[in-house]
């Protein structure tokens, strides 16, 4: 790891020797990793280098066979290896999946309130919350009554987003935030998460396949090859060391 990298203060995510193994496949070995407050972090790698896996196991949704994770709330740092995912909501971890993002028979505006109804205090606090959101994405805002299935796939990432922050989350874990978004799409939620990183103060470590877009809006970058972390560094950085690969292998 580089020296650059060394962090002036504990990290708000750590993790640590992380391994991960579905029966005899192991998909992630010597995984460790750092979010430092205020930092967009990316994840990248190849289909199948164990990206979502690394991720899941943050989010206790699968149990690494080693390693740890360590999470820092509140000035607080804790253990968060094996806490339950619900669990790491309430400490402020939103998680937004790749896939079954949005609830497709609810309205937007209800799939939001489902999202902080169990952690903010009450209704109201809720109702709130949701004006907020709607105020900060007006695509949802003209859409706010309108079933989720009816959104196209952007509209309803911006929403499966959005919903995220329903509880008001101190860090958001992101798989592939730009799968099967346009151009203009893509720019327009990379550039949300860009705000709500330095706006909201919402730390992100998020998994991509855009290299080159997720390399504009975060700080570092971890590449994984398959099962390990091949490299990390400053985005410019690992930019850098892509094209150079791209250059040589023709890729
Ligand atoms: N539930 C599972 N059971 C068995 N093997 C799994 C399971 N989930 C993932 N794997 C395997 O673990 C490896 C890593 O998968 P993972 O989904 O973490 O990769 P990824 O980097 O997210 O890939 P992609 O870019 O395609 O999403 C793969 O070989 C995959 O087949
Ligand atoms: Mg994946």
């Amino acid at each position: 790891m580089e020296p650059d990298d060394a962090p002036a203060v504990a990290p708000v995510l750590e993790v640590q020797g992380l391994e991960i193994s579905y029966g005899p496949v192991v998909a992630a070995t010597d995984v460790s990793l750092r979010v430092n407050r205020g930092e967009i972090v990316a994840l990248l790698g190849p289909n199948g280098a164990g990206k979502t896996s690394v991720l899941k196991a943050i989010m206790g949704l699968v149990r690494p066979s080693a390693g740890r994770v360590d999470y820092l709330a509140g000035g607080v740092r804790r253990e968060i290896t094996r806490v339950p995912t619900h669990d790491l909501a309430r400490l402020g971890i939103a998680n937004v999946p790749s896939a079954q993002i949005v609830l497709p028979r609810m309205t937007v505006e209800e799939n939001l309130l489902v999202g902080g109804l169990y952690l903010l205090d009450d209704r109201r606090a809720a109702r709130q919350r949701v004006d907020e959101l709607l105020n900060r994405f007006p695509l949802l805002a003209a859409r706010a009554g309108q079933l989720a299935s009816s959104l196209s796939g952007g509209e309803q990432r911006q929403l499966a987003i959005a919903r995220g922050l329903m509880p008001g989350p101190r860090l958001m874990l992101l798989d592939e935030p730009s799968l099967g978004l346009s151009p203009i799409m893509l720019n327009s939620v990379f550039g949300m998460l860009a705000r709500i990183c330095r706006e909201d103060g919402v730390d992100i470590l998020m998994v991509e396949q855009n290299v080159r877009k997720a390399l504009e809006i975060a700080d570092r970058a971890y590449v994984m090859r398959i099962g390990g972390i091949e490299f990390s560094g400053p985005s410019d950085e690992v930019a850098e060391m892509e094209r150079l690969k791209d250059a040589y292998l023709g890729g």
